[in-house]
């Protein structure tokens, strides 16, 4: 079980961080990705037909990687009320100072600016909630980028404390973290972020893509094809490091740069290669999907009633172990 934000589209942060697993995954387990369009509220409030609109761009950016909607199910979280009934249960269960430590709510807060009188009780309970969606919707294996680690421990910890209380009900699941962990953005330095202006979407057509790459930051040291170049912090190498199949080859092209035997557009141009490589199915894939906006909704809706299924299996087994009644 996984998923994202609908705050806008995906890229190729998202894509080694928890994409490619989740295609890996979906040959092998039965797996629910969920769009969750209320977490993305909690940031969006004032927008909500902004999210309305990212909620059809990132189902077609998993229809365009190639999830599989036969075997994946996609479903979209305002439409399982069960998960906001186990979340509100598994709010009596963690401590508001506890959420407060939260080291990617930390990390948002401070990007985001959000000060005591802006936090939101909805935006600092959001690992809560995501918990509910984990555990509401029977995940057991979670595959997520390394920023998501802290709420997979905090969904963890609701569990053994469910547990403890009501019995062994739950099972608390697992973070599989991506072999990337973190992609930086194409200027260097800070990770890869819509919201940043420094991302490779999915969805980038050739002429944006090929543009990017020539902005990539390289080696700031480096003057001419023939001057010694540095591998660290260098964007254009971490990217192919994250996307090159050709491992041999990209340890040759890295002693040729160190040598200064090779100029940046050169090895831009395999970067170019290497990356278009990866985005030309997804791009032929998406512009089928995109011929029929219906077929998509129909992807969420009937993939949302397959999840609810599950939701409210999962949620009477909650009830029953508290105690609560199912019916007066
Ligand atoms: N927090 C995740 C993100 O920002 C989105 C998310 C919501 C999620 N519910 C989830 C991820 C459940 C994994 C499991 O992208």
């Amino acid at each position: 079980m996984t998923g994202d934000r609908p705050t806008g589209k995906l890229h190729l942060g998202h894509y080694v961080g928890s994409l490619r697993r989740r295609l890996d995954l979906q040959e092998t387990h039965p797996m629910t990705v969920l769009v969750a369009d209320l977490q993305a509220l909690t940031t969006h409030a004032e927008r909500p037909d902004e999210v309305r609109q990212a909620i059809r761009d990132v189902t077609l950016d998993y229809l365009a990687i190639g999830l599989d909607p036969e075997r994946t199910t996609l479903a979209l979280q305002s439409l399982l009320p069960e998960l906001a009934e186990l979340a509100a249960i598994f709010g009596l269960l963690v401590t508001v100072g506890h959420l407060y430590r939260n080291p990617t709510i930390k990390a948002e807060r401070a990007s985001l600016g959000i000060d005591e009188e802006q936090l939101t009780y909805g935006f600092l309970g959001y690992p809560v909630s995501q918990a509910a969606d984990i555990v509401g919707l029977g995940g057991e294996l979670v595959p997520v980028g390394a920023d998501q680690v802290p709420h997979i421990e905090e969904a963890r910890r609701i569990v053994r404390r469910f547990n403890a209380l009501y019995g062994e009900v739950l099972t608390e699941p697992r973070a599989l973290v991506g072999e990337v962990p973190r992609l930086s953005g194409i200027y260097g330095k800070e990770k890869m972020s819509k919201s940043l202006g420094n991302a490779i979407f999915l969805s980038d057509p050739p002429d944006v893509l090929r543009k990017k790459v020539r902005q990539i930051y390289t080696d700031p040291t480096r003057l001419k094809a023939t001057d010694p170049g540095h591998l660290e912090g260098n964007v254009v190498f971490e990217y192919l490091d994250a996307f090159d199949p050709d491992k041999a080859g990209l340890d040759a092209l890295k002693e040729r740069y160190q040598a200064g035997g090779i100029g940046d557009v050169a090895v831009k141009d395999r970067l170019y290669e290497v990356l278009d490589g990866h985005l030309a199915p997804i791009r032929a894939r998406r512009s089928q999907w995109e011929q029929d906006p219906e077929a998509v909704e129909r992807v969420l809706q009937e993939g949302s009633e397959r999840a609810r299924a599950i939701a409210i299996r999962i949620l009477t087994q909650v009830r029953a172990a508290m105690g609560l009644p199912l019916r007066l």
